[in-house]
């Protein structure tokens, strides 16, 4: 069985500072990466930026600096955050890329010389921000954009279109025999919605003298491409399709693309036609998320004062406690609101509980039998206790398909803490410490605790993958060299001295005083 993924986020707009949205997406990826890696599938995750259009054609006009000091400099930006957020991608994507504006150009002439493109004239509105033509049953009551809060303009012009209309049927099939194709069913629905009518052409050329950036239609010079045909083929030029067609193999069926409800129009109707028009297959799923909000659910923006800059928060809370909380706090098929109170709050939580914990651990064995551990007759209550929080730890590594998934393990991480907790406080092993003949008794309980928070910190590793390692080192026990299928069973301990852990998660003095 092929066991390779594919796991893409969207290539970002490079004309703005990257921001929490971009984060979540990206950590969401690596997350899945690190998942699938641990049970020893191999991945290949990108992530990039989106450099042409009009957005960026302004924004460099608005810099007055030349393409390729844009290019670097703006990237930057993104490469900085996603390192600062310790997302480990194999690959950049970067539509200026010469290698992808060639597979751009190929997989135009491809559909080009099939018939499937047509030349006419075009008048209708047109969003800059979505860089979309848009129709007026998709603006706000204003004639606004919703996700823009701008009024499209009026444009008439002769564009090249790909048209859409003849696979909506097909479309329409597959998503109904693909039911978990697009992900959360909410996201499936709303496309479904779209394609319930007749499908419009789609433009997939700008005038180069309207929209001066991007690559020259292979086919009439003084065209550009349109930047979602052009940013939608990073999906397979970073595979380098059709050149090395081995690798496209590879990875391809089992591709997972993410991003957030704003563009599953692109992805779920233009994409999988366009792919379609080339005789590729799909990829095998679309997973969705909602949009972080601001308090009071408004969009994040730099006037409302909203804005949650996710370097300021990696830099007071640590990174790994910032992974947690985004995903702790959302549930993917909903919007989630989200403020710096509610992030501080969330830390609390976590070293209250995950924090608290090992160092509660680590005091109990240093206490009770000085820091020493081995393997005694487990009693049958142990046994079953440990079995029991084994069980779902192993599920966190095992059963994660899913950005869903990902929601519910940070949830139950923190339930395997307070179960933890709970087994301690009934077990009193202060207690038992008293009474000599409560030894054996002693030595299972402080066995399972360690065993439990070995075990703990596997599962935790993808999410938080210093803290985990951290957290096993003081057990001298390396996730890499251990084949995981061993993980989650009980190890030979003898005479193990565990070292100290310490502080997972300082408290945050300045932050206290903010709240
Ligand atoms: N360049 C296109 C994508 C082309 S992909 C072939 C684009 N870029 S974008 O910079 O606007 O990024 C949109 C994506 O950023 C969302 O789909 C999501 O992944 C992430 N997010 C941006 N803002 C977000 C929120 N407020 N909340 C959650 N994710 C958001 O569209």
């Amino acid at each position: 069985m092929n066991k390779a993924k594919y796991i893409t986020t969207p290539i970002y707009y490079l004309n703005g500072k990257p921001h929490l949205g971009h984060a979540y997406t990206t950590i969401i990826g690596d997350v899945l990466k690190r998942t699938f890696e641990l049970r020893g599938e191999s991945v290949f995750y990108t992530t990039g930026t989106d450099e042409h259009g009009q957005k960026n054609s302004e924004k460099i006009a608005k810099l007055n600096i030349s393409f390729d000091e844009y290019v670097e400099k703006y990237s930057a930006n993104f490469k900085k955050l996603f390192t600062d957020l310790n997302v480990k991608y194999d690959f950049f994507a970067q539509t200026s890329f010469t290698k992808h504006k060639e597979i751009v150009c190929k997989c135009l002439q491809i559909v080009y010389d099939k018939g499937l493109i047509i030349k006419k004239k075009y008048v209708g509105l047109y969003c800059t921000g979505c860089e979309q033509f848009k129709k007026e049953s998709d603006l706000d009551k204003d004639g606004q954009c919703p996700d823009h809060q701008t009024k499209p303009i009026e444009l008439s012009e002769e564009n090249y279109f790909l048209q859409l209309e003849p696979y909506r049927q097909w479309l329409v099939d597959y998503i109904n025999q693909n039911p978990n194709w697009i992900q959360p069913i909410n996201f499936k629905n709303e496309v479904l919605g779209m394609l319930k009518t007749p499908l419009d052409d789609l433009c997939i050329s700008r005038p180069r003298n309207r929209v001066p950036l991007g690559i020259e239609m292979p086919f009439d010079k003084d065209y550009i491409v349109y930047i979602w045909f052009d940013a939608l083929i990073n999906y397979i030029s970073n595979l380098d399709w059709p050149n090395d067609i081995a690798k496209f193999n590879k990875y391809w069926t089992n591709a997972i693309h993410l991003m957030a409800k704003d563009i599953i129009k692109p992805h779920c109707v233009y994409w999988p036609i366009i792919l379609k028009s080339l005789d590729l297959p799909l990829p095998k799923n679309i997973m969705v998320h909602g949009f972080l909000v601001g308090e009071g659910g408004i969009k994040m923006s730099k006037s409302l004062g909203n804005i949650i800059d996710p370097e300021e928060i990696i830099n007071e809370i640590g990174v790994d406690a910032f992974r947690f909380i985004l995903l702790y706090l959302t549930n993917v098929s909903k919007d989630t609101q989200i403020s710096k109170n509610i992030i501080y709050k969330t830390y609390d939580l976590l070293a209250n509980n995950l924090g608290n914990l090992c160092f509660r651990i680590y005091k109990l064995i240093e206490k009770c039998n000085d820091g020493v551990i081995s393997n005694p007759n487990i009693n049958s209550e142990d046994q079953n206790f440990i079995n029991q929080i084994s069980a779902i730890l192993k599920d966190i590594i095992y059963k994660t398909e899913a950005i869903s998934d990902i929601s519910i393990n940070s949830s139950n991480l923190l339930k395997v803490c307070s179960d933890i907790n709970t087994y301690i406080n009934e077990k009193q092993p202060w207690i038992l410490v008293k009474d000599n003949k409560k030894r054996e008794e002693l030595m299972s309980v402080l066995y399972v605790l360690s065993e439990g928070m070995r075990m703990l910190a596997i599962s935790l590793n993808p999410i938080m993958p210093t803290i985990s390692c951290k957290i096993l080192s003081s057990m001298d026990y390396d996730i890499s060299q251990t084949p995981i299928e061993k993980a989650f069973e009980l190890r030979k301990l003898e005479n193990f001295k565990m070292k100290n852990i310490g502080i997972l998660f300082p408290k945050l003095e300045t932050i206290q005083e903010d709240k």
